[in-house]
């Protein structure tokens, strides 16, 4: 995000820097009822943390996860965040696309089958990147219903949670019952939200007996590879940087309608696939613009604007880019500008 980050975090990460407090990471017993009053006041659930580990980031809790579960096949469900596809690269797993159906909603029963199949792992993007979709409460108790049928695993991401807008119910998946308690780990950080991510920390996290049982197998060492600085922030995101989150989520909501209204009024023949429930970040056909074979390169090269390349989110995306929004309407508007200046007419 193109925001400054938290006063209470930048005080905090500057007194450890005065106070040279920058050596490894201890335990952070501060981060479990940090997280449990915030998921409390925000989403009216109690998360039991009580076997939850550190991890530098959700992209190595999720690895360290699967490599330490043996996992051979994981389903993920197109089009998704990147980093699902190329973290799976360093384990030797099979990912098993099931798209997003035509309204963007899980295709229950096409996850159903491959878990039906034996696939036992799956990814879940809730929040979903690239579209801002908040998957529904009635989406995701058939998701865990179907998980616990047939003994299966949802890895739920949940990073982009606290971004979610108002008007909106997000759902953690531990909080939708016994199902879900069963099959379900989430992991998360205070990354995305608060803008940290080169802080290097995040956490993962099952419910009860179950929820030790599929953490056990985590390496120790993960937890003392997270940073000291990352670590505590969270600490102070959760407790001190709410106001500083729900104003940002109004700018950000405000930057999505600024983000439709000007695709709508400088290119039009671009498609916003939806109008995000949260986060920042926009899903947008492209194909009418007449771009060419790789329009992000184009738009890169030609137009000096960065855009994810559709393809980071799944390989049959050749036409679609992904727009980072959480900047101001000005530079917004200068970089639809300059893709319009582009677009050719359709031949
Ligand atoms: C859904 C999702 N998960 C994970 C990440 C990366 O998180 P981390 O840097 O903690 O691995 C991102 C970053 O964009 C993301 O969008």
């Amino acid at each position: 995000m193109d925001y400054p980050v938290a006063e209470p975090i930048r005080e905090f990460l500057g007194n450890l820097v005065a106070t040279s407090d920058l050596g490894y990471l201890g335990p952070v017993p501060e981060l479990a009822p940090a997280f449990v009053d915030f998921a409390e006041k925000r989403w009216g659930w109690t998360p039991d943390v009580s076997h939850a580990r550190l991890a530098c980031d959700v992209g190595v809790a999720t690895v360290e996860f699967l490599r330490a579960h043996n996992v051979s096949r994981v389903i993920v469900t197109s089009p998704v965040y990147g980093g699902f596809w190329h973290w799976l690269e360093e384990l030797d797993i099979e990912i098993i696309d099931v798209p997003l159906t035509a309204d963007f909603e899980l295709d229950i029963d096409g996850i159903e089958r491959q878990f039906a199949d034996g696939v036992g792992h799956m990814l879940l993007c809730n929040p979903h990147n690239p579209l801002g979709k908040v998957f529904g409460r009635d989406a995701l108790t058939a998701l865990a219903e179907a998980a616990d049928r047939h003994g299966a695993v949802v890895i739920s991401d949940e990073i982009h949670a606290p971004l979610t807008y108002p008007g909106t119910e997000f759902v953690p998946y531990l909080a939708l019952g016994e199902e879900a308690e069963r099959t379900g780990v989430i992991v998360t950080s205070t990354s995305k939200s608060w803008n940290l991510a080169g802080l290097k920390a995040a956490f993962i996290f099952g419910h009860g007996v179950r929820g030790a049982e599929l953490l056990k197998p985590l390496p120790e060492a993960m937890h003392w590879r997270s940073s000291i600085l990352g670590a505590f922030s969270m600490v102070v995101a959760y407790r001190e940087g709410v106001d500083w989150l729900d104003s940002t989520i109004e700018t950000i909501a405000t930057s999505s309608q600024h983000l439709a209204s000007e695709l709508a009024r400088l290119l039009p023949a671009a498609r916003l696939e939806m109008i995000p429930e949260a986060g920042y970040l926009a899903w947008v056909d492209v194909s009418g613009l007449n771009l060419g074979d790789k329009p992000w390169d184009r738009i890169l090269e030609e137009g000096r604007v960065s855009v994810v390349p559709g393809t980071e989110l799944g390989p049959q995306y050749l036409q679609h880019v992904r727009i980072n929004f959480a900047t101001s309407p000005e530079i917004l508007t200068e970089a639809l500008t300059r893709i319009a200046a582009l677009a050719a007419p359709a031949s």
